[in-house]
């Protein structure tokens, strides 16, 4: 019998049988060797293809159109549809339009949309956003912060476990400050009001002040030892101000739709850490030097793959961890140690991804070898990205020359849809254009972020981004909306689960292509954690429907033409929906 072709997807449907008609033919397969299936990229040649013949053949010393010729007679596949040889032996897929109608069919029953639970889910524990309290945050924040939240929501739709954790920066050297500033510059009235507002501000005077008064500088110092020494008085100025910017911090995520798990953030390992040294030095992984306790090589790795080695000047030299500095403080390198064996042991994680900016490579790469040596087993990955750009293809700056602050980012792009808005759609009732301007502005900042590839730089256009045409989110917004509308104008749906659908135009079949593509293309994003692949997929979507919309009347169209059509139609907006969805981003009902 040949394998069921329904609850897999096609490409899986179509490695299976390749793989059977291969194990048949009793070849002396190579240790390790796997078939390879992909979609096509060029649709001349059909649907799908596998170059695993060729392969194969080069390996055992065989003809490769031969090898292929006596799979294409063994295997199974009209069901699915018919398969030919190309060029030296690429095997060309081509599904029969039956199949696409009984896997549309299949689609409008599974509320997986087709996306089949993982082979081995994972309990993965995603650390991002993270910002540090009273400092303000940074680009990297906005960009970190809405890539986390994507991949969890990715990773849990595809059916692992999942924990979000901000790791904010609530405990270091930037309290001296932030405590000696409440105590000689808070202005209580402006803390009552907008409590952020008033912390960004007495960090930012007393970081100015710090730069050339060597006096406050040092009472700074004196203020953050106390704090590490346990003083009552500084110990509640410090909750205080994490207390605050927590709230403050909620707001946005509330408004974000970010949520996280847990906000274990850096001061919730501070009873951990003196341990987590000793172990250290007792394993022998680090060692004083200059009176800090830092974490050196342990020469197993090439200089070159070796964070703990640096060139300088054609020389090899020391680039150790520190873990302890010399005034007996720990700091964000020890404290990520602790943060590590905590989701290890407690958690039970498997896989560790941190969103953070790439210019904390280093210290990740220090961390995972530390973890490494340390006989962590889970995977842990650094999941980088680049730098927003302002238009002058420089890291954007606010006109002040600061780096800007999420809230203002998301404000400002508000404010630019509802200016598309006034234009396009001016008619509809003011509290409606509210509503969608803020569905339409947060949506045009995520979908800018998430359709670049996260580690290149992109310039922040507010403009283009919330245009309703080219690849934004408003486009895709719109298309779901115009699919929506035609439902709207049937007096009948039908049944969706008892429809027999058929499909004759290219049009109609192209969309089905891509419809079942949605459960090929999404596990890819895990891959190497690229949400633009999804971003990407969803724009071929739209335009397949467009398409389709253009060639193909729905409305006007009959029987069991219109049934057929109908359905596309609503598995377009299940998948549009789902889809954004996943990238954290809401669709409107009209526009
Ligand atoms: N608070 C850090 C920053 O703002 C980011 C923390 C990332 N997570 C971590 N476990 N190190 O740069």
């Amino acid at each position: 019998m040949a394998t069921s072709s329904m609850e897999i997807t096609i490409l899986e449907a179509f490695r299976l049988r390749v793989e059977k008609a291969l194990l048949s033919l009793s070849l002396d397969l190579p240790e390790g060797f796997l078939v390879q299936v992909s979609q096509s990229a060029d649709l001349r040649f059909g649907d799908y293809q596998s170059n695993s013949a060729m392969v194969l053949a080069k390996r055992l010393k065989q003809n490769p159109r031969a090898l292929a010729e006596k799979l294409v007679e063994q295997i199974e596949i009209s069901d699915l549809g018919e398969l030919s040889i190309a060029g030296p032996g690429f095997l060309n897929l081509k599904i029969s339009s039956s199949f696409w109608a009984s896997r549309m069919q299949w689609l409008l029953t599974d509320p997986k949309l087709g996306v089949m639970a993982p082979k081995s889910p994972e309990m993965i524990v995603l650390d991002f956003s993270a910002p540090n309290v009273a400092k303000p945050m940074h680009v990297g924040h906005i960009r970190s912060t809405i890539i986390g939240d994507c991949l969890g929501r990715v990773a849990r739709f595809l059916g692992h476990e999942v924990k979000t954790d901000n790791h904010i920066g609530d405990w270091g050297t930037q309290f001296g400050m932030v405590i000696w500033g409440w105590k000689n510059l808070l202005d209580q009235e402006a803390l009552a009001e907008e409590p952020l507002s008033e912390l960004l501000r007495i960090y930012r005077s007393v970081n100015a002040k710090c730069k050339d008064d060597e006096e406050i500088k040092n009472a700074c110092r004196e203020e953050l030892v106390k704090l590490q020494g346990g003083d009552s008085e500084n110990t509640a100025i410090w909750d205080q101000c994490v207390e605050v910017s927590k709230v403050g911090l909620q707001k946005i995520y509330t408004w974000l739709e970010v949520d996280f798990d847990h906000w274990h953030g850096e001061s919730y390992y501070n009873d951990r850490l003196p341990a987590v040294v000793k172990s250290l030095e007792d394993t022998g992984q680090a060692r004083e030097s200059d009176g800090a306790i830092c974490v050196f090589t342990s020469g197993e790795l090439a200089p070159e793959k070796d964070p703990f080695q640096i060139n300088r000047d054609g020389e090899w030299r020391d680039n150790p961890m520190i873990v302890r500095k010399q005034d007996g403080a720990f700091n964000y390198a020890t404290t990520d140690i602790a943060t590590v064996d905590y989701r290890v042991e407690e958690w039970k994680a498997e896989k560790i991804l941190y969103v953070v900016d790439a210019r904390q490579s280093l210290h990740f790469q220090q961390l995972f070898d530390v973890a490494r040596r340390r006989g962590i087993s889970a995977t842990l990955e650094h999941v980088s990205f680049g730098t927003i750009l302002g238009e002058n293809r420089k890291p954007l700056k606010t006109r002040d020359g600061d780096l800007p602050q999420l809230e203002d980012v998301l404000r400002d792009a508000v404010a630019a849809a509802r200016q598309v808005l006034e234009q396009k759609s001016g008619h509809l009732p003011e509290q409606e254009k509210e509503e969608l301007a803020e569905t339409i502005g947060l949506g045009s900042v995520k979908f800018t972020e998430l359709s670049h590839h996260r580690t290149s730089d992109y310039i922040f256009d507010l403009e283009k981004m919330v245009a309703l045409e080219g690849d934004t989110a408003p486009y895709l917004q719109y298309s779901y909306v115009r699919v929506r509308s035609i439902f709207r104008k049937l007096e009948q749906l039908p049944s969706f689960d008892q429809i027999s659908l058929s499909l004759r135009e290219d049009e109609e079949i192209h969309l089905s292509r891509i419809l079942a593509r949605f459960a090929e293309d999404l596990p890819v994003v895990l891959d190497d954690y690229r949400p633009n692949l999804l971003a990407t997929y969803l724009l071929d979507l739209a335009k397949a429907f467009h398409s389709f919309f253009e060639a193909c009347p729905v409305l006007k169209s009959e029987g069991e033409v219109r049934d057929s059509r109908v359905a596309l139609c609503e598995l377009t907006a299940r998948v549009l929906k789902q889809g954004l969805s996943l990238l954290g981003i809401k669709v409107p009902e009209r526009m």
